[in-house]
């Protein structure tokens, strides 16, 4: 069956210029907030000369920890574990560098910046614990967090002697991993526009979750949650940095009230790697025991990461592969003086996924068996300990196609076997798998006079294809062509369930959140249609029996209406109703599985690695939109791909300043890094997990791509290299 398919509705305001994000907007009266961010990792402001600054032109107020707005509230959970704690300039302390330390408020932003740059500030400094590869040499227990399951050991059986079951295998894997912080690094930075009215906060701020934004300012800012209004129809790419609330966007807010004028705060690029989030760095040691025929006997995922938001083995391990005995286990490095680790796309997997499926190549060399068939060997139809089982899973067809498409037959299992020229070549494949979930959530369908019908949710498009699909899925269920559906989308005070739904677009879990809903907000909408051209005075089916709702008309005893003309002669404004959806069934694990396949080239002189050809077969459910959802699958595979090649935050470990925070040296992939991705979409809906069978594909291309990258590269030269980002340095010696 072909796929349904429609370019992206919001494709043309975005790439014309109308599409208004965040800092795009500006209200009368308005000045510009400029953060001073601390030159020092660990230590104390001693004194803060503000005398040259406060002089400068246009200068109207400068906050310290001394004279800092008014924050109130703590964050609520999870904010106070995926996000910085402390307010914003709540003390003197310095705990990290680049830590946000004063902020210049201006009539005009040059003129905030520049006398940003007159805040003389001096400090106590204090020898900085930012460096992980001396913290992990002392890890401690991470912290027991309620209702999330990071950090929690993993054992199978119970009190599993994991070193002994490696002892008793046959043939055995044990290497550390080591993967760099990474910085989001977003094209759209963290961005405020804050204006209060009547003690009311209305804020433009780029979120993958409006409502939870709304929650969580209102918590610090002491006001009620309907008491701010965030308004944010277009995010430049959040990937996780803009699930939670950060010190750009507090400050906003608080100084807008304290002036009592909006504010501006735009953060800038380096700013950006220390005030918000960022994926900490991890050291992975992992340990594979099997037997000569290539069944595992034993897992071992040793994790040590500067904070529990990044669990590899509880994000990975245990849904790969069956092994009798397992051992998974977090610990954490605390207290660093580092910026705030974060979610990231593919929080833990990512890393997981490079040790897991590097470990699993180094495996198959030494069984001498192919990677793909020591993956089916080990093939798991339920979650690792507990055996529930998946929902669906085509993964053995995913290897197969996926073989197939890219011509893994034509591999050489010995490295270096291909050459061209100058260039070793190689392949390398891998496993993605992702947890795949939906939320509760609430949609609103409404009818208009006009013929076209509105379908509305507090959700977020990130960049992520929401608008798209909200007006698929809505055009199916009422039975209309999409452009007459109007989606709204990025605004808090639209519908939305509690609890972790408001958090919109993350866990590549939007898509099977929102459609369900509209699926039973369509339905309550008809059902309302039905009966207002019922009982509407001016209905040309009032008072029938029978009517039935077909394709967008109303079918009565010898008679209809469009519904558009159905409510011009009611004089109706609108017919609509929410819908909202329930938990759905645990007895079912639900994940969305690829397998990726990859070429590379690497120079015999220079050491340099190049991304020849990528091919990825995915299973995610349903597709709904293969456009948007072909684009999410590229993304992702550079995305995680950027990871293999070149994404490293570099931490000077004596004073703790990040010293590429820019992007000329933190390095990302342009065009000319890439190369033809190819993806497949197989087609089996999860109805399992909702009607319209959706599973998660956001972040399912990040996982595993590094590996699949790293197999290529060992398979090019037989160097197996266990630290991102694989640079030529690294295959030179
Ligand atoms: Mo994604 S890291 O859940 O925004």
């Amino acid at each position: 069956m072909a796929q349904p398919a429609m370019n992206r509705i919001d494709a043309r305001a975005k790439v014309t210029g109308a599409a208004k994000y965040a800092a795009d907007h500006s209200l009368p009266g308005m000045a510009y907030g400029h953060m001073v961010t601390s030159t020092v990792g660990k230590g104390r402001v001693s004194s803060m000369n503000l005398g040259a600054a406060r002089a400068a032109g246009g200068v109207i107020e400068i906050y310290t920890p001394d004279n800092r707005p008014a924050f109130h509230g703590t964050l609520p959970p999870p904010m106070n574990v995926f996000a910085e704690t402390r307010h914003p300039l709540a003390d003197r302390e310095i705990h990290y560098y680049g830590q946000v330390v004063a902020l210049v408020v201006a009539e005009s932003i040059e003129q905030a910046r520049d006398a940003a740059e007159l805040v003389k500030v001096t400090y106590e400094a204090q020898a900085p614990n930012s460096d992980f590869g001396q913290a992990k040499q002392h890890p401690a227990e991470p912290p027991v967090l309620p209702g999330l399951p990071l950090g929690k050991l993993i054992e199978k059986p119970h009190r599993v002697d994991i070193q002994a079951a490696l002892a008793a295998s046959e043939v055995r894997v044990e290497e550390t991993y080591d993967v760099p912080p990474r910085h989001h690094m977003m094209m759209e930075p963290h961005a405020a526009v804050a204006a209060w009215q009547d003690g009311k906060l209305t804020i433009f701020s780029g979120t993958q979750g409006p409502a939870a934004h709304a929650l969580e300012l209102a918590t610090v800012l002491g006001v009620q949650p309907t008491d701010v209004h965030v308004v944010s129809p277009y995010v430049g790419g959040g990937f996780g940095g803009k699930a939670f609330t950060w010190a750009p966007t507090l400050l906003a807010a608080a100084s807008a009230r304290a002036l009592g004028r909006p504010i501006k705060i735009v953060t800038s690029r380096e700013q950006l790697f220390t005030v918000t989030g960022h994926r900490p760095a991890s050291s992975q040691t992992f340990g594979l025991g099997a037997n000569r025929d290539g069944r595992l006997n034993a897992i071992k995922h040793h994790t040590i990461s500067q904070s529990i938001v990044e669990d590899p083995g509880y994000r990975t391990t245990q849904k790969y592969y069956a092994t009798p005995n397992a051992y998974i286990k977090l610990e954490i490095t605390p207290g660093m003086n580092l910026p705030t680790a974060t979610i990231m796309r593919a929080p833990g997997d990512e890393a997981g996924s490079f040790a897991l499926e590097s470990a699993m190549d180094e495996l198959a060399m030494r069984l001498g068996m192919d990677p793909i068939e020591l993956r089916m060997k080990n093939y798991l139809e339920g979650t690792l300990v507990e055996g529930t089982p998946f929902s669906s899973k085509h993964l053995e067809e995913c290897y197969r196609v996926g073989a197939e498409r890219f011509g893994w037959s034509r591999r050489r299992a010995r490295p270096g076997a291909v050459t061209d020229g100058d260039w070793l070549i190689g392949m390398g494949m891998s496993t993605a798998i992702l947890d795949s979930g939906r939320a509760p959530t609430t949609v609103r369908v409404t009818f208009r006079p006009n013929g076209t019908a509105t379908v509305a949710c507090a959700t977020s498009d990130a960049g992520t294809g929401m608008w798209t699909i909200m007006a698929m899925v809505a055009a199916r269920a009422l039975e209309v062509p999409a452009d007459r559906i109007k989606p709204t989308l990025g605004d808090s005070q639209l519908p939305v369930a509690g609890g972790s739904d408001m958090y919109g677009a993350v866990g590549s879990a939007a898509t099977a959140t929102v459609t369900p809903a509209i699926l039973v907000a369509a339905q309550e909408a008809i059902d309302a249609l039905v009966e207002h051209a019922r009982t509407a005075g001016g209905s040309p089916l009032r008072g029938m029996g029978d009517i039935r709702y077909d394709k967008g008309r109303l079918l009565g005893e010898g008679t209809s209406a469009e519904f558009g003309e159905l409510l011009t002669l009611t004089r109706t404004a609108e017919v609509g109703a929410q819908g909202t959806t329930s938990e759905p069934d645990r007895s079912h694990a639900y994940a969305s599985y690829a397998a990726h396949f990859c070429e590379v080239k690497v120079n015999r002189w220079t050491g340099e690695p190049r991304l020849s050809r990528f091919t990825t077969v995915v299973d995610a459910g349903a597709i709904l939109n293969a456009t948007t959802a072909r684009n999410q699958i590229t993304g992702g595979v550079l995305f995680g791909l950027a990871a293999a090649m070149f994404e490293e935050g570099k931490v000077e470990g004596a004073t703790g300043r990040i010293s590429n925070a820019n992007l000329a040296d933190y390095l990302l992939p342009v065009n000319a890094d890439t190369a033809e991705i190819d993806v497949h979409f197989l087609d089996y809906p999860d109805t399992g997990l909702s009607p319209t069978g959706a599973r998660g594909i956001g972040e399912l291309g990040t996982v595993g791509a590094a590996a699949a990258f790293a197999n290529a590269v060992y398979n090019a030269t037989g160097k197996r290299v266990r630290s991102l980002p694989i640079t030529a340095d690294k295959l030179l010696t």
